[in-house]
């Protein structure tokens, strides 16, 4: 069967990447995923004391980007790849969310996306590839084959991620991960560069009242119609 791209994209907590990699399992997909790398910029910055409560030293992170080798790097037990900055395994720091409430301002300076996007569009090239962030339909893949964007309301969305989060153990408050939910949505969606929007040609899918498997079983319908 003839290999296409699949672009997810959503606001923040939606299950965009719980979905895209059942979704890469299904057909022997590459699974990408985007935040992780904007996370992983925004680790950088925060290992070198460049961002911060009390500030953002911008010039700096953009003047070191060539410095920073992002790589996934395929694991078989998990079955998807995990993300690697400068040859460091970074998958658990990245997810913290102390790295969520830095990453909107990292995302929103051009230098950064101009050197991710570039990236993903040369990991997509061959298609066959699964990938979601925010801007995948508009900007870094606007012919795919398939657009999915994927919304669901905030308290659904702010509840999935206090469990995540507190499934690994980590210490946080239910209203401040709304919180931060909330934030991200407008810091992603108002940015000049590549805000967070529907592509005119996306299918939308409202997962708030869905299971994973309802969800799941949607998504496959869309893609199976349009291979
Ligand atoms: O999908 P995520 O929550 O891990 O993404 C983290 C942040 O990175 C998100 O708040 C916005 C930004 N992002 C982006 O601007 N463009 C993308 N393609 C992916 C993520």
């Amino acid at each position: 069967m003839k290999k296409i791209t699949i672009a997810i994209d959503g606001f923040s907590s939606t299950g965009k990447s719980t979905l895209a990699k059942q979704v890469a399992k299904k057909l022997g997909y590459i699974y990408v995923d985007t935040g992780a790398m904007y996370r992983a910029i925004t680790f950088f910055a925060m290992q070198n004391n460049w961002i911060d409560a009390f500030g953002f030293n911008k010039a700096e992170l953009i003047s070191k980007l060539p410095t920073i080798d992002l790589k996934f790097v395929f694991n078989p037990d998990l079955g998807f790849g995990e993300m690697f900055l400068n040859g460091v395994n970074v998958e658990k720091q990245i997810r913290s969310l102390e790295v969520s409430s830095f990453v909107s301002q990292v995302a929103e300076v051009s230098e950064v996306r101009a050197l991710l996007v570039a990236q993903q569009k040369q990991m997509g090239k061959d298609k066959g590839v699964v990938m979601d962030g925010r801007d995948i339909g508009t900007v870094v893949f606007p012919d795919a084959e398939v657009k999915l964007f994927m919304t669901s309301r905030a308290d659904v969305r702010a509840q999935r991620r206090f469990d995540e989060l507190t499934e690994k153990g980590q210490l946080v408050s239910y209203d401040r991960v709304l919180e931060n939910v909330l934030q991200r949505d407008h810091i992603d969606t108002t940015r000049k560069d590549s805000p967070l929007v529907k592509a005119e040609d996306a299918i939308e899918v409202d997962n708030s009242e869905l299971t994973r498997e309802e969800q799941f079983d949607k998504v496959l319908e869309i893609i199976m119609e349009k291979m």
